[in-house]
């Protein structure tokens, strides 16, 4: 069975771009483009859900020039893609910290969000300015706050009502997770929901990464054993 939500770590544009002595704003160009063409592969083979980390937390933390740029790569993107998003039936939502993304690109977000919400394609989810432990600290706070105002018992706290209160809620976990650039680590993405995604980490970096790159990912996702801590292979390859 296919994996019904891919995430995708898209890393590796700066190596990508002083490989080929060029500034690291052309790397993240090539990615948008990369990028682009995943979402029409993905949603062409029918994911559901396809979530591409495209802004952590930590990258506020990058030289001002640099975020400037991917800031404005961003709503350039927004801007020429909605209508692509639309003519493509694709549903449009963001997770992260909302609060840190300037003005106009929130707007352009809410735009683009509003105008494919009853969309029933594939649903593309962005990442940005997202940390999964921000996400956490998130939910204990709401739930503290239930919990101070009588509404709730800490004993109540389980899974799902801690689920329930995470910004990824109404989508299922991500079945796959895929890093490029020859890391192997999470970086503080998905923590929760990747309990038992399968990871699987390609040493190509995200501006080369081509749409026969996301074949090769899903084969071998297709190869797995999935089960979810039981002995017996019930579900191979299906999340319930
Ligand atoms: C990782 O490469 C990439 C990013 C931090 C930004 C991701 C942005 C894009 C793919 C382009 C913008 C996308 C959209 C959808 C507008 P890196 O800079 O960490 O590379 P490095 O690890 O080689 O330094």
């Amino acid at each position: 069975v296919l994996p019904k939500h891919i995430a995708i770590i898209m890393d590796g544009n700066g190596r990508w771009a002083q490989a080929k002595a060029r500034p690291r704003t052309f790397g993240h160009i090539k990615g948008a483009r990369v990028a682009k063409s995943i979402i029409t592969a993905c949603a062409k083979k029918k994911i559901e859900y396809l979530t591409l980390y495209a802004f952590s937390t930590e990258n506020w933390l990058r030289p001002a020039n640099e975020v400037v740029f991917l800031m404005t790569l961003l709503r350039r993107y927004l801007k020429k893609e909605t209508d692509t998003l639309v003519r493509q039936n694709i549903r449009f939502q963001v997770v992260g910290d909302m609060n840190r993304i300037p003005t106009d690109i929130l707007k352009a977000i809410q735009y683009a969000t509003e105008i494919t919400k009853n969309n029933t394609g594939m649903t593309l989810v962005f990442a940005l300015s997202y940390g999964a432990r921000q996400e956490l600290s998130l939910a204990v706070q709401k739930l503290a706050q239930q919990v101070q105002s009588g509404n709730l018992l800490p004993s109540e706290i389980d899974e799902s009502l801690i689920q329930s209160n995470l910004q990824t809620y109404s989508m299922p976990d991500p079945d796959l997770i895929i890093r490029t650039s020859g890391e192997q680590r999470l970086s503080n993405f998905f923590l929760w929901q990747a309990a038992y995604s399968e990871l699987y980490f390609t040493d190509t970096l995200w501006p080369d990464f081509k749409d026969f790159d996301l074949d090769l990912a899903i084969i071998d996702f297709l190869k797995r054993k999935r089960r979810f801590g039981k002995i017996e292979e019930i579900h191979e390859n299906s999340a319930h």
